[in-house]
C-alpha cells in the first residue's frame, strides 16, 4: 500500500534528509510539503525545501509557506547548527519557483478535506518535523480537517533529555503553546499521535566514510546532496558520523517495526523556570495510589518512541536515498 504523507518542515539539514527519503521511497506518496519558521526563517525554509525537491527531480510536489513565528514568542533560529542559509551553506543552485499560492495551513486544510471525502486508505499521515505552529493553527481553525488524518508522527520532545535547553527539545521549545494545542486537539479529535523524540533521534547514524562515498558520486543530484548534508553535520559536531535526524521519523512511517514505542500520557510544560517546552512523559504505573497528584493523567496519550534499531533505519535511508539502484540513475 502506498501511504499518502505530508511533511511540515523547517528545513534544516536533517529536514532535508527527511525530504530526500520521503520524496524517493516507493511506499510513500508525498502529497505536499508545508513550511514553518524554525531552524531558519520561513522564507529560507521554503527555498531550502524547494531546492531539495528540485534536486530529487520532484518539482511537482507543492511547497507552501506557513507561519513565520511561534504563537507567542519571537522566533529563535538555529543557524549555528544548520548553517547561515539554514541548510549547510552548500552553494547549491536554487530553483526559481514560487511556492503554492495558499498559506501552508490552507493547503493542509484543502488536502485533508479532500482526503476525508475519499476512502479511509487515502487518509494522510502528517509528519511535523519542525515547530508545531502550522499544525496548531490548522487544528484550531479548521478542526473538521482532522477527519482526513490517519496519524500524526512528529519529531519533537523527549522522555529523558533536552537539546535546546537541558529540559526541552528544540521543536517543542520553539513553540510550546503550539505543541500543547496539537496534543490536546489530537486527543479531542481522535487523531493517533506518535512522538519521535530525542530518545531515539541521535541513534540513527551514518559514518563520514559513507558520506564521502556519496559525495564522490557527484552530479549535484540527491546522492551528492545526501552526502554533503552528512559531511556538514559531521564537521559541525566534529564527529565521525552524523544522525539522519528528522529522517528517522519518516523511517518510522515506512518501517514501524524498527521502533519500540509505548502509549504514554504526555503534557507540554508551558511555564517552569527551567523547563518551559519540556514534554512531560508520564511513565508511572497508574495501578498504584496516585490520588495525591493534583494533575491527574494527561488527556493526550501518545505512542512515544523509546528505542530504535538505528542500523536498520540508517540502511533504509541509505538504500532509498543513496542505494546502488539510485546511484546507477545518476
Ligand atoms: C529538531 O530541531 C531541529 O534542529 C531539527 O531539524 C529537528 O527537527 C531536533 O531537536
Ligand atoms: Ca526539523
Amino acid at each position: 500500500m502506498v501511504r499518502p504523507v505530508v511533511l511540515d518542515v523547517d528545513t534544516g539539514v536533517d529536514d532535508a534528509m527527511a525530504l530526500l527519503l520521503a520524496a524517493r521511497h516507493p511506499a510513500l506518496d508525498l502529497r505536499a510539503v508545508t513550511c514553518v519558521g524554525g531552524n531558519a526563517s520561513v522564507d529560507d525554509v521554503v527555498s531550502n525545501t524547494a531546492l531539495v525537491l528540485h534536486t530529487c527531480g520532484r518539482p511537482d510536489i507543492p511547497v507552501a509557506r506557513g507561519a513565520e513565528r511561534p504563537l507567542l514568542e519571537p522566533p529563535q533560529e538555529a543557524r549555528h547548527v544548520h548553517g547561515r542559509d539554514g541548510m549547510a551553506d552548500l552553494g547549491w543552485v536554487r530553483p526559481d519557483v514560487p511556492p503554492d499560492p495558499r498559506h501552508a495551513v490552507e493547503l493542509l486544510r484543502d488536502l485533508l478535506r479532500e482526503a476525508a471525502a475519499r476512502d479511509p486508505s487515502q487518509r494522510i499521515t502528517l509528519l511535523p518535523l519542525g515547530p508545531l505552529t502550522n499544525i496548531a493553527l490548522l487544528m484550531r481553525t479548521w478542526p473538521d480537517a482532522a477527519a482526513g488524518l490517519a496519524e500524526i508522527v512528529f519529531m519533537g520532545g523527549a522522555a529523558q533529555t533536552g537539546n535546546a535547553t537541558a529540559s526541552a527539545e528544540f521543536n517543542v521549545w520553539h513553540d510550546p503553546e503550539a505543541a500543547a494545542i496539537v496534543l490536546e486537539s489530537a486527543a479531542e479529535l481522535g487523531v493517533p499521535v506518535r512522538m519521535y523524540g530525542l530518545d531515539v533521534f541521535y541513534d540513527v547514524r551514518v559514518g563520514l566514510d559513507r558520506a564521502r562515498e556519496l559525495v564522490a558520486v557527484g552530479g549535484r543530484g540527491p546522492v551528492e546532496l545526501a552526502g554533503r548534508l552528512l559531511e556538514f553535520s559531521c564537521a559541525r559536531f566534529q564527529a565521525a558520523d552524523a544522525t539522519i535526524g528528522d529522517a528517522g521519523a519518516v523511517c518510522a512511517v515506512i518501517d514501524p517495526e524498527g521502533l519500540s514505542t509505548r502509549r504514554l500520557p504526555v503534557r507540554v510544560e508551558l511555564t517552569g523556570t527551567w523547563s518551559r517546552g519540556r514534554t512531560v512523559v508520564d511513565r508511572r504505573d497508574w495501578a498504584g495510589d496516585l490520588s495525591h497528584d493534583p494533575h491527574g493523567v494527561a488527556p493526550a496519550v501518545v505512542e512515544v518512541a523509546l528505542e530504535v534499531d538505528g542500523g536498520r533505519y540508517a540502511d533504509l535511508w541509505l538504500s532509498t536515498v543513496a542505494g546502488e539502484h539510485r546511484v546507477a540513475e545518476q
